[in-house]
C-alpha cells in the first residue's frame, strides 16, 4: 500500500476531534483529508441512503459531515438586536381597584437590581435575588402593605423608544400564589409572539411581588417586583432576544 493509502485507512479509524486535528498536521495530511471520498465513507455510517445518491446533498460530503454529523449543542446566540437602552417598562399595581404603583422603569433600575435590600428580607429571598439567572427587579417605592386576602393585580407593558411600539408582558393579572419559602407572591402569563414566529410554544413571563418577613402572616409588606422568564431566557441577551420577538404593536 502507498503511504497515502495507509494514511486514509488510519484516518477512517479515528474519532471526531482527532480527525479534525489531522488536517493541521502537514500539507500532505491536509491533502489526504481533503479527499471527499473519505468524508463520504464517514457520512455513510449515519446516512447510508443519502450516500447512495450520485452526488452529495451539500456541496461536499465534508460539508455535510462538518455541519450535521458533529452535533453542535452549544449554539452561540447572535448579539441581540434590541438593547435595554431602547426599552422602557410600564408597570402598574392595584390592590382591589386602587392603583398603588404606576411607573415607567428603564434600564438602569432594572439592571442595578436591589443593591441594598430592605432589612427583614428573608435569607432565602436574599439568595434567590443574588442568583445568577438574569432577572429584572424594580423597587416599589413607596412600599405598600396589603392584607393577605386582598386582590393584588399587575400589568406590565414594554415599550420601544425607537419606534414607539409596545408589547404586553403581563396582562392585568392577579397574584394568585405565594411562595412562603422566598416570600414572593407570584403570577405568570403566556407571552404573545409576533405572527412571524407562529411555532413558538407557550413561554411564560413570571412576575413576583417581593415582600419582607414582618412576622405577620396576614399582611404582605411589599418592597419590589421581579420579572423573569425562568428557563426560557436566563441571560441578559436571551431576555433581549425573547422581547424582540414579542407581538409589538
Ligand atoms: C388581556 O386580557 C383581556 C381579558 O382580561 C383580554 O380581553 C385581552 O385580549 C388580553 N390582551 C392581551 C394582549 O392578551
Ligand atoms: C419557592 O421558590 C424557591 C426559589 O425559587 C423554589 O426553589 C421553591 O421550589 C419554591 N417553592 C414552592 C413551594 O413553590
Ligand atoms: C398584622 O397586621 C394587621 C394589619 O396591619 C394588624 O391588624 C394585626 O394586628 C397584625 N398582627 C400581628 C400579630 O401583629
Amino acid at each position: 500500500m502507498l503511504y497515502v493509502e495507509i494514511l486514509k485507512v488510519v484516518f477512517l479509524l479515528l474519532e471526531g476531534t482527532d480527525r479534525t486535528s489531522c488536517v493541521a498536521v502537514s500539507k500532505q495530511w491536509r491533502d489526504v483529508t481533503q479527499d471527499d471520498y473519505l468524508w463520504k465513507c464517514l457520512c455513510a455510517n449515519r446516512w447510508p441512503f443519502i450516500c447512495k445518491r450520485p452526488n452529495p446533498p451539500t456541496v461536499t460530503y465534508y460539508k455535510l459531515y462538518q455541519t450535521f454529523y458533529k452535533h453542535q449543542r452549544q449554539q452561540t446566540l447572535l448579539p441581540p438586536r434590541l438593547s435595554f437602552d431602547n426599552l422602557e417598562f410600564f408597570i402598574d399595581i392595584w390592590t382591589e381597584d386602587k392603583l398603588i404603583f404606576s411607573e415607567v422603569v428603564s434600564d438602569p433600575v432594572l439592571q442595578t437590581g436591589i443593591k441594598c435590600p430592605p432589612p427583614r428580607i428573608c435569607d432565602r429571598l436574599g439568595f434567590h435575588l443574588e442568583g445568577l439567572d438574569y432577572k429584572m427587579i424594580v423597587l416599589v417605592e413607596p412600599r405598600f402593605k396589603a392584607p393577605l386576602g386582598e386582590t393584588i393585580s399587575v400589568s406590565v407593558l414594554v415599550g420601544r423608544k425607537d419606534n414607539n411600539k409596545v408589547a404586553c408582558i403581563i396582562n392585568k393579572s392577579v397574584f394568585d400564589y405565594i411562595n412562603w419559602t422566598t416570600y414572593r407572591a407570584m403570577k405568570f402569563d403566556y407571552l404573545g409572539f409576533s405572527p412571524a414566529h407562529p411555532f413558538i410554544p407557550g413561554i411564560r413571563a413570571w412576575i413576583s411581588l417581593l415582600f419582607v418577613d414582618d412576622k405577620n402572616d396576614s399582611v404582605i409588606d411589599a418592597f419590589g417586583i421581579e420579572i423573569d422568564f425562568c428557563n426560557a431566557a436566563k441571560s441578559r441577551d436571551e431576555v433581549l432576544w425573547l422581547l424582540d420577538i414579542l407581538d409589538w404593536k
